[in-house]
């Protein structure tokens, strides 16, 4: 599954408190979503963890002291912020609050939050008397007028026994104001139905009809719409791939089960059928294991017709507004897959060529974007690309 924050490059800033060893889950956690981490540890945040464990968890060298000669020359202050895309305060004191608000640049921290050009998010820790206190406020409404973002804090007991508001955001907490930032969730309050990975249909109970099918496109299509906000149910063949984080997947077998499966989540804004259901199942599953028998011929299986579930769910008078098949086609592409989109009654198209590829397992594709009106070549790119490309047409879609 694609990270979704594998091309990020995350600063952050570690200031004195006892929340700090929240950081170091914070760091684990960013690091696991694909980002790269940089860390400044301020002479206070040194009190707390140690430069050993963050540039351990960064796999960076943790970045300290101002007058470093070292630091200067290959990573200066300047280009610390130049090369974050966003950077976070965690914990941000309220000591650190207050030089922020007043332009100080006494230390590596603070020079380089004073020279950054890039957007902050601060998770402020500390007593909730000096959180309640109006020199705080007053400091916190300057830096929210320059555009600083804050998460939290959270109301609870405090490391000092007392108990109030000042406790840090939980790093998973801080994760998912990271996320949000990136991924601006625009399909947050809409459910998207997808169908991923191949049918088996039993012969027996050991044998089946199946097909190459690997899921991952579906799957990878599931995340970025998850990603994108969206409630996902994906609705799943059996493959071999983790489900991806936040997606609700059930699991089934054959395309009568995916339908029925399908139906039961209804309504949908959306569905995505990538799944590559078989088109025939054995008229009867026999319940014994078929024997050979000797001296006759191999058993003959009769077939019956699947259920297009792309096409029943156009029909549906529950129809999701945005209905949107996949195509694997030799020849004629744009022709068929219109034909098809007209067939099926389904609103989009990804159509590939197989005509001298082999897409099955494959992490790349290569697919053209087909609507009644239009018609795009994608290229060749990774299925986690093709995912991106498409929430972001089904973005365009409800935004229009
Ligand atoms: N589909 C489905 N249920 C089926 C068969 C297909 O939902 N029983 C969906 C697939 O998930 C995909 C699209 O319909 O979105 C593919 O349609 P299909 O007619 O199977 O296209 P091809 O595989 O390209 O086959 P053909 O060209 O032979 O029609």
């Amino acid at each position: 599954m694609d990270k979704a924050l594998k091309t990020k490059t995350i600063l952050l800033v570690i200031t004195g408190g006892i929340a700090a060893y929240k950081s170091l889950e914070l760091i684990r956690l960013l690091r696991k979503n694909g980002a790269k981490v940089r860390a400044i540890l301020t002479k206070g945040g040194a009190q707390f963890v140690t430069p050993l464990s963050v540039s351990a968890l960064c796999e960076e060298e943790v970045f300290t002291d101002l007058w470093s000669l070292k630091d200067e020359t290959e990573m200066g202050h300047i280009r610390l912020s130049r090369e974050a895309d966003l950077i976070i305060i965690a914990p941000a004191s309220a000591d650190f609050l207050a030089k922020m608000a007043h332009g100080k640049a006494d230390d590596l921290a603070s020079t380089t939050l004073l020279a950054a050009n890039k957007p902050i998010l601060f998770a402020p820790a500390m007593n909730h008397k000096m959180w309640e206190n109006n020199a705080t406020h007053d400091n916190l409404q300057k830096l929210h007028a320059r555009g600083m973002s804050q998460i939290g804090p959270e109301e609870g007991d405090m490391a000092c026994g007392e108990y109030g508001p000042g406790r840090m955001s939980p790093p998973e907490s801080i994760l998912q104001s990271v996320l949000d930032y990136f991924y601006k969730r625009p399909l947050k309050g809409l459910h998207a139905l997808v169908t991923a990975g191949p049918t088996h249909e039993p012969i027996d109970p050991v044998r089946y009809i199946g097909n190459r099918s690997s899921g991952r496109q579906g799957y990878a299509i599931a995340a970025a719409l998850e990603l994108a906000g969206a409630h996902v149910t994906l609705i799943s063949g059996p493959v071999n791939l983790p489900a991806p984080p936040n997606v609700d997947v059930i699991y089934i077998e054959t395309a009568a089960q995916m339908l029925k499966a399908c139906k039961n989540a209804l309504p949908a804004d959306m569905a995505i059928c990538t799944a590559a259901v078989s088109d025939w199942a054995p008229q009867a599953q026999a319940k014994n294991k078929i024997k050979k028998q000797k001296d006759l011929p191999p058993p003959a299986i009769a077939l019956t017709e699947n259920p297009d579930i792309l096409q029943t769910l156009c029909m549906d008078k529950d129809r999701p507004p945005l209905m949107i098949g996949f195509a694997a086609e030799t020849n004629d592409l744009e022709k068929n897959a219109k034909a098809k989109i007209q067939r099926k009654k389904c609103d989009w198209i990804l159509a590939n060529d197989v005509s001298n590829q082999k897409v099955f397992g494959k992490p790349e594709n290569h697919v053209h974007f087909i609507t009644k009106h239009t018609h795009e070549d994608w290229k060749e790119c990774p299925k986690a690309e093709i995912a991106r490309r498409l929430v972001e047409k089904i973005i365009e879609y409800h935004d229009q």
